[in-house]
């Protein structure tokens, strides 16, 4: 990965996803490295402490091991774990320190106020993928209104955690619903922004290779709307 190049503008688009490494794209709903590589890379140094609190399958772990920096990955799910694990026991000639737990991203008691370098994560979009059937605080069973009041304390929690003048940047999309959108990626921001921290930058991603785009393709001819083909990276910092 010598001469990686950066994201310079707020639009990102990934054709390929990415497979380098132990990165696969089989956990449902994953995101593509290029997006940890790059916040990693802007917005952190060799050594800073990363925290993913909704890990999945620890793309976001694997990115800081490779660029030798520290983590903390969090899930409520204990296949998500798993599959993390696994996925990080590969060897490096760098010294990271990467740490799983399982636990609540709405409760991270496990870390100290003011003491994350970057947070970089990618919670569930409300309960469009269902990540288990009946694991208390699982956000992904949850619907709109509901998921949006849980991010509240999740970005109250984020907020303790993160050091001053550092950054949190998360990935989140929007829902059709009946032919029309819920806003869930600019009401997630306004929620984070309710908390205190300030908007550095809104990216918008290029979705590709989105499973359900034939089932969507045909609903959206009958009912005359735009597939959604995009998602946003917000990116936020604490004073
Ligand atoms: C969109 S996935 C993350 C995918 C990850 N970026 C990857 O590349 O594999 C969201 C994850 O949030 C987890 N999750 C749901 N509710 C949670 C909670 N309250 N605290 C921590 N993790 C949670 C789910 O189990 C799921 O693994």
């Amino acid at each position: 990965m010598k001469n990686y190049e950066l994201q310079n503008t707020s639009i990102w688009s990934f054709p390929d996803r990415g497979n380098w490494s132990t990165h696969k794209g089989d956990y449902r709903g994953n995101w593509s490295p290029h997006i940890p590589r790059n916040l990693i890379l802007k917005y952190t140094k060799i050594n800073d402490l990363i925290l993913d609190c909704f890990v999945g399958s620890g793309t976001t772990l694997i990115e800081a091991k490779l660029l030798n920096r520290n983590a903390i990955g969090v899930d409520i799910n204990n296949n998500a774990l798993n599959i993390s694990k696994e996925r990080l026991r590969f060897a490096s000639h760098n010294s990271s320190m990467i740490k799983l737990y399982k636990g609540d991203a709405q409760k991270l008691t496990m870390i100290n106020d003011d003491s994350i370098d970057l947070i970089c994560t990618h919670p569930p979009y409300a309960n469009i993928i269902k990540y288990s059937k009946d694991i208390d605080n699982d956000l992904s069973l949850l619907e709109y209104n509901d998921f949006l009041l849980h991010m509240n304390n999740v970005s109250k929690e984020l907020y303790r955690v993160l050091k001053h003048g550092h950054f949190c940047s998360f990935m989140i999309g929007d829902i059709r619903k009946n032919g029309d959108v819920l806003p869930l990626g600019f009401r997630t921001m306004q929620v984070f922004l309710n908390n205190g921290f300030i908007l550095k930058e809104i990216i918008i991603k290029e979705q590709h290779n989105c499973n359900s785009t034939k089932y969507w393709k045909d609903r959206a001819q009958n009912l005359n709307f735009y597939l959604l083909a995009h998602e946003y990276i917000f990116v936020l910092y604490k004073q």
